[in-house]
């Protein structure tokens, strides 16, 4: 027991948290408001990366929060199995309507961990279900994240996530696109097209016979926010057409709003086979996750699915389509289209981006990136522990009254869709003042 803190600080094994570390010296937050935290001694922390990249309506709406509580007075939970609710068919349609067309059919998840497993095991399902078992591998990209469940922690290119646990067989990477060339870029990267033709290497390594999908991130978030060079998801979209390989796009972060766009498929112009979201669905308030499909994939299963009362995908969670998740997102949703987080991303990144490129000669900064509301500085790292500088900056912030990501090398920002511009200038102000004091 911690007896220096009021509160039993050691039965909780905290997740992804230096454990020690935290409860020498807790950050503990008590409420939100609007895009600020609160903390128990009623400091106010502006929020920097909108909880975990998912609060980007800002905190508390009291839209959504309605709409959880009138959910949990008219149904808390129906079987997600053989039986449904209605809202869970309306948040469907909806989500139809809000990702590119072609994404027809929709499948519920509770995290994006677990929408990255599920793209998986469709991926693989497909290619047996068409008569074509040898198509398993699955490429992921060096520095990608996709969860730390088996599958997505396996395609994932994190090393420090992997290296414990082992990894499923059957996986293959690409190179990630962080070149030295495009240090310091605004936006997309010009080099690094190229790079996507590694997935014609794997292809004549492996055989096309046996890969069944390649995922990526539009742009990789959680390794510090690295958008794709120009060309390169059209080119990776070429080669899987060419060789019947899935293309899965994971829009955990990407999806509703992040880039300026309804989805990273949108701002990029190019459409995958199947697309993962998660965090903004709900605006973080609710866990919930979903994977979209094409038409043609969903009917796969259903063609060769027996006789009718059987299941054709024998996959699902019990809160599958929650239907306080449901509640949560069709509020989301309503809000996402009536405030336009897209449109207002759009009109905001250019601030956003000269703020951000403003730290560019400030000391230690070897690196800036950024798209929409997305962005990540690369810190020079001290000798052998490159993970130390982010965090002294993260922790100056904190002590100023700012909450920031470190992870890595990095530290990284992804405000609120809402967060007007003199705080964007505020946290940008914080954090000069961090890198001068590290
Ligand atoms: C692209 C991407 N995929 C998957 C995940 C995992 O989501 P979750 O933590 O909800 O399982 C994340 C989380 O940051 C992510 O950024």
């Amino acid at each position: 027991m911690n007896t220096a803190h009021p509160i039993d600080l050691d039965s909780y094994w905290m997740p992804f948290t230096s454990n020690r570390e935290f409860k020498r010296n807790p950050r503990l937050i008590a409420r939100a408001e609007g895009v600020h935290y609160v903390t128990p001694d009623g400091r106010r922390i502006l929020d920097g990366l909108s909880g975990l990249w998912c609060c980007g309506a800002g905190h508390n709406r009291s839209e959504i929060a309605d709409a959880i509580a009138a959910q949990a007075r008219e149904l808390d939970y129906a079987p997600a199995f053989q039986f449904g609710h209605p809202k869970v068919f309306e948040l469907a349609s909806r989500m139809r309507e809000l990702t590119p067309d072609g994404l027809d059919r929709v499948f519920f998840v509770n995290s994006g961990s677990e929408a990255a497993d599920t793209a998986l095991k469709i991926a693989r399902g497909y290619w047996r279900q068409k008569g074509l078992p040898g198509k398993t591998r699955l490429i992921g990209r060096a520095k990608g994240y996709h969860g730390v469940n088996f599958g997505g922690m396996s395609v994932g290119g994190i090393g420090g996530n992997r290296k414990l646990f082992g990894s499923t067989p059957e996986t293959d990477h690409l190179s990630h696109t962080l070149l030295p060339e495009n240090q310091f870029t605004r936006g997309q990267p010009d080099h690094g097209a190229h790079l996507a033709e590694e997935l014609e290497a794997l292809v004549a390594l492996h055989d096309a016979s046996n890969i069944a999908a390649v995922i990526v991130e539009p742009f990789a978030g959680s390794a510090g926010v690295i958008p794709p060079p120009k060309g390169y998801l059209q080119r990776l979209r070429q080669i899987c057409d060419q060789h019947d390989i899935l293309l899965i796009f994971d829009e955990v972060i990407t999806g509703f709003g992040r880039c300026g766009a309804r989805t990273g498929a949108d701002f990029f112009g190019v459409t995958p086979d199947i697309a993962n979201f998660a965090k903004q669905m709900t605006n973080g308030s609710v866990p919930m996750g979903a994977v979209v499909v094409r038409e043609e994939i969903y009917q796969t299963f259903i063609d060769t699915g027996g006789p009718e009362y059987m299941v054709e995908f024998p996959h699902g969670y019990t809160y599958s389509g929650h239907p306080l998740a449901c509640a949560a997102a069709l509020a989301a949703l309503d809000l996402f289209e009536r405030e336009g987080f897209d449109r207002q991303v759009a009109e905001k990144a250019g601030f956003f981006e000269d703020c951000i490129h403003g730290l560019a000669n400030h000391p230690h900064v070897t690196d800036v990136r950024n798209l929409g509301f997305a962005g990540a500085l690369t810190l020079e790292p001290y000798p052998g522990e490159p993970a130390r500088r982010p965090y002294e900056v993260a922790m100056y912030c904190w002590q100023r009254g700012l909450y920031l990501r470190y992870g890595g090398d990095t530290v990284q920002f992804g405000p609120a869709f809402v967060m007007d511009k003199s705080d964007i200038a505020e946290m940008f102000n914080i954090v000069g003042d961090a890198l001068r004091a590290a």
